[in-house]
Parts: structure tokens; sequence; C-alpha cells
């Protein structure tokens, strides 16, 4: 008889354990982009300055946030998908917290059909709110003492207030990610960013070069500079500070490290940017420009800014500066009215171009933008067809690009471990690279001999340290 009550009290203090040990832990999965990435390791510094502590798995975590993204249906659909799977987690234990974050809870109307459609959700918090975390937390608190419902808090505030002083736990070392701007004025026709994101708002030059020398510092090697279009960096400013004069300063901070950024939008990149990243050797010769369509009349529709002739010009400005520099691109199939000819265009520009790799993407519409109420919207049956040769013909010219690396010797930056022995890493122009050798480098720059190529893989062995 004793030894079945020891059981069962060793049983209870188990279960007391856990949901303590719970409690005290959080739990984000991040959808969509950098943008979101980084936010994610916002949140995170906010939930460990309340002194929650990471979870290695949502069922473990007593604060669980979606960091949620909206730029295609099929990511919707999969988010949608994955906040359905935390109906058992709550009904398991009603103390879990459930949040939703993100860019999809700014979309019209969005807010109150998630929290329509999932009775389980306790905060939905819009991109304009995600620093009032800590206080809606503790708000639920007192609403939940009270038997009080959930809470919804999205500003329409298309020009929230930046917010300098929140923490930030990083996951990415030896990269750090660094906003310089937030939202987008672009309004490209097909895309939904600026209505959820809000207008450009650009960070102090003074703020980004604390927080870059901070970061370097604490022994960041990579600084990737985040923004929707930051070749605008500084256009809402009134102190005559742009891009350009941006990456100048940033050039002028001593010590090896490398620097990345994104996105490049082809209308305003300029001459002088290019000449810039050319001649500092910090700056990775590497270049994210989505051209998004090849054809002059689909680039208008998508009101992008540019044509195709002025994208070429760029592209061979760039390589009369960097011959070597590895560009990419977001390409788009399917967008309304792209006849066989237009996407034909796109084809040959990317022939043209001859892309280091390209994001491929299957247009879909966005309620409540232009595109989506244009006539003429493509069936699902030739964007499949279409993305599918796109996607062979990038294959096939990324594989063909792989093949000139080989026997060459590169500066890799080492990444990650991802699994026991094995190394990987991103040349200066931005491949990846994958080679043998211990965890202790990562974060080092070591020279690695390109030895082969599988498809687009780059594989490597490394001939000196440091
Ligand atoms: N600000 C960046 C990228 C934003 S979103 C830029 O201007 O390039 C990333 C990519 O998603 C875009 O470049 C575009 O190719 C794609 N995208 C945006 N809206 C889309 C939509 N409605 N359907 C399909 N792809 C879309
Ligand atoms: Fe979207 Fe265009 Fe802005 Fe990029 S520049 S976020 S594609 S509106
Ligand atoms: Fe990024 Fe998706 Fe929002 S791509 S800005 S997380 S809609």
């Amino acid at each position: 008889m004793a030894a079945i009550i020891e059981n069962m009290l060793a049983q209870c203090a188990r279960v007391i354990y856990t949901k303590l040990d719970m409690l005290n832990k959080y739990y984000i999965e991040t959808f969509g982009c950098q943008m979101n990435v980084h936010e994610s390791e916002k949140i995170a510094g906010m939930l460990e300055s309340l002194g929650y502590a990471p979870a290695a798995t949502r069922e473990k975590a007593g604060v669980i946030v979606f960091n949620t993204c909206c730029i295609r249906d099929t990511a919707e659909q999969k988010i949608a998908g994955n906040i359905g799977e935390l109906k058992v987690l709550k009904r398991a234990d009603k103390s879990r917290v459930i949040v939703i974050a993100g860019c999809m809870t700014q979309q019209k109307g969005a807010a109150e059909a998630l929290a329509e459609k999932f009775p389980f959700i306790d905060i939905v918090l819009g991109t304009a709110n995600l620093y009032e975390l800590p206080n809606k937390l503790k708000e639920l608190n007192e609403r939940r003492a009270r038997h009080r419902g959930k809470i919804v808090a999205v500003d329409d505030n298309d020009r929230p207030p930046i917010d300098e002083s929140v923490p930030v736990t990083r996951t990415s070392y030896p990269n750090a990610w660094v906003n310089i701007t937030y939202g987008c004025n672009n309004f490209c026709t097909y895309c939904i960013v600026p209505y959820v994101r809000g207008r450009e708002r650009s960070r102090e030059p003074e703020a980004i070069i604390g927080e870059i020398c901070s970061l370097l510092k604490e022994g960041y090697k990579e600084i990737t500079l985040l923004g929707q279009n930051v070749d605008s960096y500084g256009n809402d400013r009134e102190d005559g500070v742009g891009f350009a004069e941006l990456l100048r300063r940033i050039a002028a901070i001593e010590g090896k490290f490398r620097l990345r950024f994104m996105t490049s939008h082809p209308k305003d990149l300029s001459e002088e940017v290019i000449s810039i990243i050319a001649k500092t050797p910090n700056f990775c010769k590497n270049i994210h420009l989505p051209v998004q369509a090849g054809s002059d009349r689909i680039l208008k529709e998508m009101n992008r800014k540019y044509d195709r002739a002025a994208y070429l010009g760029l592209v061979d400005t760039i390589r009369r500066y960097m011959p070597d520099c590895g560009l990419t691109s977001d390409i788009m199939v399917g967008f309304p009215g792209e006849t066989e000819e237009d996407f034909l265009d796109t084809m040959d520009l990317v022939r043209k171009v001859r892309y280091h790799n390209a994001f491929t993407f299957v247009y879909s519409p966005r309620k409540g933008t232009v595109a989506a109420s244009m006539p003429d919207q493509i069936p699902y049956a030739v964007k499949k067809d279409r993305i599918t040769r796109l996607i062979a013909l990038q294959n096939e010219i990324t594989e063909e690009l792989s093949g000139d690396f080989a026997g060459k010797t590169y500066e890799v930056l080492v990444e990650d471990a991802p699994k026991p022995g094995m190394l990987c890493g991103r040349t200066d122009c931005g491949r990846l690279v994958n080679f043998a050798g211990d965890a202790s480098l990562v974060g080092e720059f070591v020279d690695v001999r390109i030895t082969r190529n599988k498809a687009s893989a780059l594989y490597g062995e490394i001939v000196k340290n440091g």
C-alpha cells in the first residue's frame, strides 16, 4: 500500500514539475521572409526578458507564438493547418497561451476571422503591435483571473514608431540580421506587403551603425541588412543620409566581417551603391535583384517601374564593376494576362542574365491588391506548366555555373555544422559550399577548394583555416 501511495505521489510531483516547467517556456514558429525570422528573434528577446526560456518543442511550451506570413495563398493555407493543430495542445492544458502574430493578422478582417475560426487563440498581435507583447501577456493574465476572453491587438497605424529598445535573442550566429527600413511604399500590384507592413520607415543611421558595431564586438562575422527595398533607405528622412551614405559609414567600420543586404529594387539600385560594394573588401559581391518578369508589358502591369532594357543595363553595370558578382532573383509566373509570349520573354531574360540562383513563384491573388481584381487570371494548369519550365531552365543554369567553381579556392565563412563532421558556409558571392570539418570552426573564415558539384550543391575541402 505504502509503495502504491509513494508511486502516486511521485507521479503527481512529476506532473506538477512538468506543468511548472512548461509554464515558463516558449516556442516560436516562424513563417515567411527574413524580416519575420528577425522579428521572431525580437519576440524571443521580449519573452526571455520576462523570464521565459526556449522550449525544444511546441508540446513543452506554455507560450506558443506563430509569426505568420501571407505573401501567397500556399503560405496562408499551411499556417492555417498548423494553427489548427494547436487545438489539441490547448485542450490538453488550458493555461497555455497561444499568440498569432505577423503579416497574416494585419490583412483586412483577418484578425477577427482568425479569432472566430480558431477560438482557442489567446492573443492576436498585428505587425504594428509586435512590441506590445509583454503588456498583452500581462493583460491576458488579468483577464483570465476575471474569466474574460482573448485579446485582439491589431492597429491600423501604417506608420508605427520604431522601438529601438526591444531586446533581441539572436539565433543565426555567425550572421546577424539588422533592419534598416520597415514597410514598403512601392505597391507592386500583386503584393500584399505594403498593406500589412505599412509605409516605409528608416531607422536612424546612428542606431544602425551602433547596432553593427556592438554585434561585431560580440563576435558576429556577417551582418545582413534588411529592408523591403534597401535602396530607398533614408527617403523618409530629412538628414540626407541615403543607402549609399549608410554603406560608406559601414565601410568605415574596422575589422574583418561580411556585409550582405536584401532586397535591392532594380528601379532604385544606383551606380554609386554598386561602386561602393565593388571597392569595399568587407562587402559581399552578391546582389539579390528580383526581376519578377521579363516582359515589358507585364512589368508595367506589375507597377515595377523599370523595363527589361533598364534591368539588363543594370546587370551589365554590376558586372562591369564586379565580374564575379553572384546575382540572384525572384521570378513570378502566371501574373494576370501573362501570355505564352510574355512568359517566353521571362525565359529569355533568365537565359541572358544567368542567375546563380532564383526563387520562383506562381502568382497568387491577394485580396485587396490591384492585380487580384485584374481580368484574365491565368488557370492553374498553365501556371504550373510555366513554373516547371522556368525551374528546369534555372536549374540547368545553376548547374552549369556550379561547374565553373570546380578546382578553384574560395574564402568561406563557416555558418553551420548540419551533421557531425560536416560544415557548410557561403562564398563571398553567396554560393553554399559543403565540406568536412569540426563544428568548432563555425564562425571562422576558411579557404575551401571546390572538389565537385552535384546539381546546384558545391562540395569542397578546407585548404587553410583562418
Ligand atoms: N521586397 C522584396 C520582396 C518581397 S516578397 C522585393 O521587392 O523584391 C518576396 C517575393 O515574393 C517577391 O519578390 C515576389 O517574387 C513574390 N511575391 C510577392 N507577392 C506575390 C504574389 N501575390 N504571388 C506570388 N509571388 C509573390
Ligand atoms: Fe512587395 Fe514590391 Fe514592396 Fe517588394 S517592393 S515588398 S514586391 S510591393
Ligand atoms: Fe515577409 Fe511574408 Fe510578411 S514575405 S513581410 S512575412 S507577408
